[in-house]
């Protein structure tokens, strides 16, 4: 496989991370039988977790999305950068994380979703960091549990890149906090 130096190891192959996509689309269309279901994904990350999630759920969605960014410097500061484009209100809602590492993201997002008359609402990640938690979210639905390490790839970036593999991957650490190196010259 072509994996750049700045890869360490792969956690979850491209085949494991669609297959257990599969499994949780199949819970997910067997818990809203019969209802229309609104994927909400939180830009960038989430958007290659969405778009593999939805083609594999057999009951009919929406999508939307929005965008936050980070103020202050503290864990948790942040606001939405960019809304919804729909109202939400009376409709089954899935919030749909790349991660969720001390939950203060999920948290800030579930609230104010939850202000505007969701029917239901509940989340679902990709990857779940627990170890690292520091405010308690209800996670309804994962693909996996992931070790205290920075992750990349499936839409984790870092610094913007490597959003694009299709494994979950450990960083090198030798690479994390540098300029992320082009590989033709590593
Ligand atoms: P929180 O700590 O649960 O609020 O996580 C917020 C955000 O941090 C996630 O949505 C990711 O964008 C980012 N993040 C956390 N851990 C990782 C990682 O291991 N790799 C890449 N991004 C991460
Ligand atoms: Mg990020």
């Amino acid at each position: 496989m072509n994996q750049p130096p700045e890869i360490e190891r792969i956690l979850f192959t491209e085949e494991q991370v669609s297959q257990r996509i599969g499994e949780v689309a199949a819970e997910i269309s067997e818990k809203f039988r019969g209802r229309d279901l609104k994927l909400i994904g939180v830009l960038k990350g989430s958007v290659f977790f969405l778009t593999a999630l939805a083609r594999a759920i057999s009951t009919p969605v929406k999508i939307d999305f929005l965008a936050i960014s980070s103020f202050g410097g503290a864990p948790g500061m942040v606001r939405i950068a960019k809304d919804l484009d729909e109202p939400i209100e009376d409709q089954d809602v899935l919030l749909v994380e790349d991660i969720v590492d001390t939950g203060f993201t999920t948290r800030y997002l579930l609230q104010t979703l939850a202000g505007r008359g969701p029917r239901s609402l509940a989340i679902c990640t990709l990857l779940d960091r627990t170890v690292r938690r520091i405010v308690q979210v209800p996670v309804a639905f994962r693909c996996f549990e992931i070790p205290d390490r920075f992750v990349v790839g499936c839409g984790l970036d870092y610094k913007q890149l490597y959003r694009n593999l299709g494994y979950v991957a450990v960083m090198n650490p030798s690479y994390l906090n540098q300029a992320p190196l082009n590989p033709e010259k590593a």
